[in-house]
């Protein structure tokens, strides 16, 4: 008997969208009604390539910005092994931030073009389903002040925005706008309903290779 594959769910957005609000009540939801759920992050900090990555971010060292994109890439292949056994033992997979995110932060950057950008990550895992938490710049900095993390400026932020719209036109990905701007509980309910059906549809079709 073959069980059931899990469903791989990416939740994007900009800063402060809600991401990683959601990405935990969605596994804690799923996981209470019997569905199996584990969430991941991306970049995973937690490797060798994350802790450069992770050094990088709070400015504790610098990297040329070619050499960042790959690593943030890398940070993903690495964890590929992974995904695709858990996946396959029927565990669905609920990811806060991944290869979209990689590419609007680089393209944000002058001299990146979208194509270039999206390269390294060409035949990842596909999502199922990715969400996109829109919420617009001034209800995100309502949220409170950035960090001091590199990236964390408004006006940096709104360039990424802008490139994860045009990321948005690619019908090969099964994009589903999710106005953020609601209260945790209503954002939710919209996110589980989403995923719900995505994991019941998984069971006909095989995982697909992003952007090929
Ligand atoms: N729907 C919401 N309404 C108001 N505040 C929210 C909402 N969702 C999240 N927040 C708050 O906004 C901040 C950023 O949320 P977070 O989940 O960390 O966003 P992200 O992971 O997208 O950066 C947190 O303080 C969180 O409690
Ligand atoms: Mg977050």
């Amino acid at each position: 008997m073959t069980c059931r594959r899990g469903a791989l769910i990416v939740l994007e957005g900009v800063d402060k969208a809600g991401k990683t609000t959601q990405c935990k009540k969605l596994v804690q939801a799923l996981q209470e009604s019997g569905r199996p759920a584990e969430m991941m992050r991306f970049p995973d900090r937690t490797t060798k390539i994350g802790h450069l990555i992770s050094s990088y971010l709070e400015r504790k060292s610098n990297l040329e910005d070619h050499t960042v994109h790959l690593l943030f890439s890398a940070n993903r292949w690495e964890l590929v092994p992974e995904m695709k056994e858990k996946l396959e033992q029927g565990i669905s997979l609920v990811v806060d931030r991944y290869a979209f995110s990689g590419v609007a932060f680089t393209s944000a950057k002058p001299g990146f073009s979208l194509d270039w950008c999206k390269g390294p990550d060409v035949g990842l895992p596909k999502p199922d389903l990715v969400m996109f938490l829109k919420l617009n710049p001034a209800e995100a900095e309502g949220r409170g002040e950035f960090g001091t993390e590199r990236y964390e400026t408004t006006v940096f932020q709104r360039t990424v925005q802008s490139r994860f719209e045009q990321l948005m036109k690619d019908p090969s990905v099964n994009w589903q706008v999710i106005d953020a701007a609601r209260c945790i509980d209503d954002v939710h309910t919209d996110i589980k309903e989403h995923t719900v059906n995505a994991i019941n549809k998984v069971e006909e079709q095989p995982l697909g290779d992003l952007w090929k």
